[in-house]
């Protein structure tokens, strides 16, 4: 990394994913800049620059980029990864859990999508990354999450349809179920159970952060040059399968 590296900005960056993107994109060569909400946040590593954003804010995103790019001269990556989660049956979800989620999970991206994206309109160069999930499926408990993470897709598809002409490419990466903050907050609340959920994935596994980060790695990179709009899962073959097991082998 060098005063010349290109520059990467990720949102929710303090911590599970968005830390793993940070650390991964850092040794792809970018100067990262992690944003987050929580409060006093100082990264942990040297080499990763902070600064404080509430996605949810949509001036202060404004403020926040436009900094940047006065500081540093062009944002080149961007990746939308701030997301919470509230569990509850939708007959039961109060109306302040469901604009949380909504409010981070989609008028966030919105937000950092729209303000990161005009600075690289103008430049005429920029590649976008917003985090998705497995459950824009449709995810009994998860109403709000499972809205907003469909609802990323659309967007994503929006504007890599809307910008793709104008050199910045817009794709989503959907994780499956990975160890950090979203899914550890749903096992202990007891709303997401390991055993039911390891059955259900063919690799038997749940993700490793760095995984989803590897897929933000390509799809920030030359190597995705003709990638637009997509969304790409990292899920160890979740959306692929039912979780109805063979009743026996198939003879060779
Ligand atoms: N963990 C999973 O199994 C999983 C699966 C699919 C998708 N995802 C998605 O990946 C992303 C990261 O999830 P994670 O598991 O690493 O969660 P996490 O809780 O470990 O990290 C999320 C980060 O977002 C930050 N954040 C929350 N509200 C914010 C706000 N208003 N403004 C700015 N930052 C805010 C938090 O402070 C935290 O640092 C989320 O979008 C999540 O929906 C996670």
């Amino acid at each position: 990394m060098t005063e010349n590296s290109p520059i990467a900005v990720i949102t929710g960056g303090a911590a599970g994913i968005g830390w793993s993107i940070g650390q991964r994109l850092l040794a792809d060569g970018y100067r990262v800049i992690a944003t987050d909400v929580v409060p006093g946040f100082t990264a942990s590593s040297d080499d990763v620059l902070w600064r404080e954003l509430d996605v949810t804010d949509h001036g202060q995103a404004a403020t926040v980029f436009d900094g940047i790019v006065a500081e540093f001269g062009q944002i080149d990556v961007l990746v939308n990864n701030a997301g919470i989660q509230r569990h509850r049956a939708l007959e039961e979800l109060s109306w302040a859990e469901w604009e949380a989620v909504v409010n981070v999970n989609l008028h966030g991206v919105f937000n950092t999508l729209q303000a990161g994206g005009r600075h690289m309109l103008e430049r005429g160069e920029g590649r976008i990354v917003n985090i998705s999930s497995v459950s824009a499926r449709g995810s009994a408990g998860r109403a709000p999450y499972s809205t907003t993470k469909a609802a990323v897709i659309g967007l994503t598809a929006t504007a890599g349809a809307e910008w793709a002409s104008r050199g910045v490419r817009v794709n989503a990466v959907a994780p499956g179920y990975v160890d950090t903050g979203v899914f550890r907050q749903g096992v202990a609340a007891g709303t997401l159970d390991v055993d039911t959920i390891l059955s259900r994935i063919p690799a038997k596994r749940l993700a490793d952060a760095s995984e989803v980060a590897a897929a933000v790695s390509f799809l920030v990179s030359d190597d995705a040059s003709y990638m637009n709009g997509q969304t790409l899962y990292v899920d160890g073959g979740f959306m692929v399968d039912y979780g109805i097991p063979l009743a026996k082998k198939p003879s060779p």
